[in-house]
């Protein structure tokens, strides 16, 4: 691995990714980071020059792709076309600008956990097929699905190199504390702001019995160059496969 793109490269885990790959591949290396003000992938004309852009100034053998249009909370049941729109387009346009400008590239794509159904046990990466996704998260879930399906076609069609991780719920340094950031930044955010306000009650969301697995962000960066690095699988989960209780939803 020695001249790699990541989108998404501005965000939690495509920023901490860039930093550990600058470090890890050092001087001799070129690594790109582009966020959506660098290019909006959800434009396929843009997306297309920032790549012929790219291809002539330099020989890519390594795409991360972490775009994505994500965030947590209510946020998701009430954009569902949103994340629809954006997500598809993003990685439809993502597929064929890899294939276009950098075939010989290989291509390590996010995926995650909410694909698969809601069980208590967790899920091998058999279960992706034939099942149901979270229905909360059912739209986001699908255009990670599709994502993985664009993997399948082109590695078929045109021997291209790819891999995948599915990731749980990440956490570390880097991630937001607003409403609809991630659960663990979320509780953090909402109590420290009930404090600064002095507020009495912290309204948690959720019954008590939702449980989510949990990934430190270097644990996650650390899998995915590893995954990139090594691994041929199409799709492989990254975890630790312990469950996180959420605890109780009113708490004074
Ligand atoms: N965080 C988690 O717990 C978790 C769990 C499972 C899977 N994942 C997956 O991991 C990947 C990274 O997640 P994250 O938490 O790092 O997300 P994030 O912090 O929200 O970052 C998203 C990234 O996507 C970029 N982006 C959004 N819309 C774009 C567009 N139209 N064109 C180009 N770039 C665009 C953002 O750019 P700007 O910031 O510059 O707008 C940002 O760099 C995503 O694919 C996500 O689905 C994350």
């Amino acid at each position: 691995m020695k001249n790699v793109i990541v989108t998404g490269g501005t965000g939690f885990i495509g920023g901490r990714l860039t930093q550990a790959l600058r470090t890890r591949l050092g001087a001799g290396a070129r690594v790109i980071a582009a966020g959506s003000n660098d290019v909006d992938l959800t434009d396929r004309t843009a997306t297309f020059s920032w790549f012929a852009r790219a291809a002539a100034g330099m020989d890519c053998d390594h795409l991360f792709h972490m775009a994505a249009v994500y965030k947590a909370g209510g946020w998701p049941v009430e954009h569902p076309a949103t994340q629809f729109f954006s997500n598809m387009s993003i990685n439809v346009n993502l597929l064929w600008a890899w294939m276009l400008f950098f075939p010989k590239a290989k291509l390590t794509s996010a995926l995650s956990y909410c694909m698969y159904p809601p069980h208590d046990s967790p899920h091998p990466e058999s279960e992706l097929w034939g099942t149901e996704p979270e229905p909360y998260l059912y739209s986001y879930a699908m255009t990670k699905k599709a994502l993985l399906i664009g993997h399948k076609a082109c590695a078929q069609e045109r021997s291209a190199r790819c891999t995948s991780v599915v990731l749980p719920t990440v956490y570390g340094p880097g991630g937001g504390f607003e409403e609809d950031s991630h659960v663990m930044g979320a509780l953090i955010g909402k109590f420290v702001r009930a404090r600064r306000r002095k507020a009495s009650v912290v309204e948690v969301w959720g019954d008590g019995t939702q449980e989510r697995e949990f990934i430190f962000i270097d644990d996650a960066v650390e899998g995915i160059i590893t995954a990139a690095e090594r691994s041929d699988a199409l799709v492989q989960n990254l975890g630790t496969g312990a469950r996180t209780r959420s605890g109780r939803s009113r708490t004074r």
